[in-house]
């Protein structure tokens, strides 16, 4: 079993076809347009109605299996990033394996909040480069509106539902794949985002449902302050030690938390516009989901070529932030789908 470097090889995507707008918001709580397009860049949000997290990622998983030409049980690996499981056990990765029928395959959940995916990604190529497995599905899926207050102006206007997954396996040559990354974690940031209730420090009693201890509870401007350097950071880290400027850079595969955080990570990086993949105001923060979700999304339109330098990065709960150099190593798909890709917040 010789070391092999972990590609993509495929990429998949799911989201639910009911939109939340902000208008629509506005009559369920205290908020306007206007307020959440410009603090945050979304315009509207999508909501998954009947289901659970596993149905985002079946979703996903099927995309990118079509997309591969292959069946479940060649699967080896399910790796599941998300912060809203279907249950707390079983995991939703073993969920995910029965409704798919991936017989061979083993699975586990990984929760690393909005930073998950990258997290996931790190690990399965990991778990390919030992040589062990030929085929680990990276699933990012987040059912947000499940632990959402929607009376909470703070935080039921940033987040949607939406699953993406994209397929590791040993690439043919060494010079594209998974090149790099660098993960970090920082435990002292836990108290500014958070979700109180269910978990063994405060069990499901009618006390926690009446202190609305099952929703989320974040402290907005103490997260932007340090999302803005942590991304910034990471990504300028994985550019320097990797030797590229921002000429080098083709993609930043940014997580969709706020648009203004997105725009100074790559002013940061020295990056045009241009270059960052943006679909937040179409969806929203969809934690896990949002970095695969824009793989596949740009993967489809024909944006992503072989070759391409991305940079994906993400900073999140815990705290936890990291980025994931990825050289990319297939091509644009035969039939190109024209998504409405690029911010139309006018
Ligand atoms: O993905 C995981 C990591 N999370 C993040 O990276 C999120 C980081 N934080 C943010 O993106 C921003 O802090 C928010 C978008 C959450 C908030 O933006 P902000 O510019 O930091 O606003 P703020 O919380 O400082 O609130 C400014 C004002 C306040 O009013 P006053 O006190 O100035 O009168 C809020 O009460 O805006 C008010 N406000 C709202 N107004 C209308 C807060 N939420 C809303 C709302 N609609 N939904």
């Amino acid at each position: 079993m010789g070391k092999k470097r972990a590609m993509i090889t495929a990429v998949g995507h799911y989201v639910p076809e009911k939109v939340l707008t902000n208008l629509e918001l506005e009559k369920m709580v205290n908020t306007n347009d206007e307020w959440i397009r410009t603090r945050t860049g979304i315009r509207e949000r999508r909501i998954l109605e009947k289901g659970a997290t596993s149905d985002l990622g079946v979703g996903a998983v099927k995309n990118l299996m079509e997309r591969r030409g292959m069946t479940a049980s060649e699967i080896d690996v399910i790796i599941v990033a998300t912060v809203t499981p279907d249950m707390f056990f079983p995991a939703t990765a073993c969920v995910i394996q029965d409704k798919l029928g991936a017989k061979n395959a083993f699975g586990f959940d990984l929760n690393a909040a909005c930073s998950g995916f990258v997290y996931a990604l790190t690990i399965g190529s990991q778990l390919i480069e030992t040589g062990a497995y030929k085929k680990i599905v990276v699933v990012g899926a987040d059912k947000m509106s499940s632990i959402l207050d929607y009376t909470d102006r703070n935080t039921c206007i940033l987040f949607g539902d939406a699953g993406g997954a994209v397929l590791l396996e040993p690439s043919p040559d060494e010079s594209v794949g998974i090149i790099d990354h660098k993960l970090y974690s920082d435990g002292s940031g836990g108290r500014y985002l958070y979700m109180l209730g269910g978990g063994s420090l405060n069990p499901s009693t009618h006390e926690t449902v009446d202190k609305k201890m099952h929703y989320i509870f974040q402290d907005g401007k103490a997260v932007y302050k340090v999302a803005v350097i942590g991304m910034a950071d990471v990504s300028e880290e994985i550019m320097k030690r990797n030797n590229l400027t921002g000429k080098d850079v083709d993609w930043l595969v940014p997580h969709q938390a706020n648009l203004r955080i997105v725009d100074a990570c790559a002013e940061r990086m020295g990056l045009d516009k241009s270059k960052v993949m943006i679909n937040i105001d179409r969806y929203g923060n969809t934690t896990a989901a949002t970095i695969p979700l824009c793989l596949s999304e740009w993967w489809q339109a024909g944006k992503i070529k072989k070759g391409h330098n991305l940079v994906l990065s993400s900073f999140g709960a815990g705290y936890t932030w990291g980025a994931v150099l990825v050289k990319w190593g297939i091509e644009p798909p035969k039939t190109i789908k024209n998504y409405e890709l690029g911010i139309k917040n006018k």
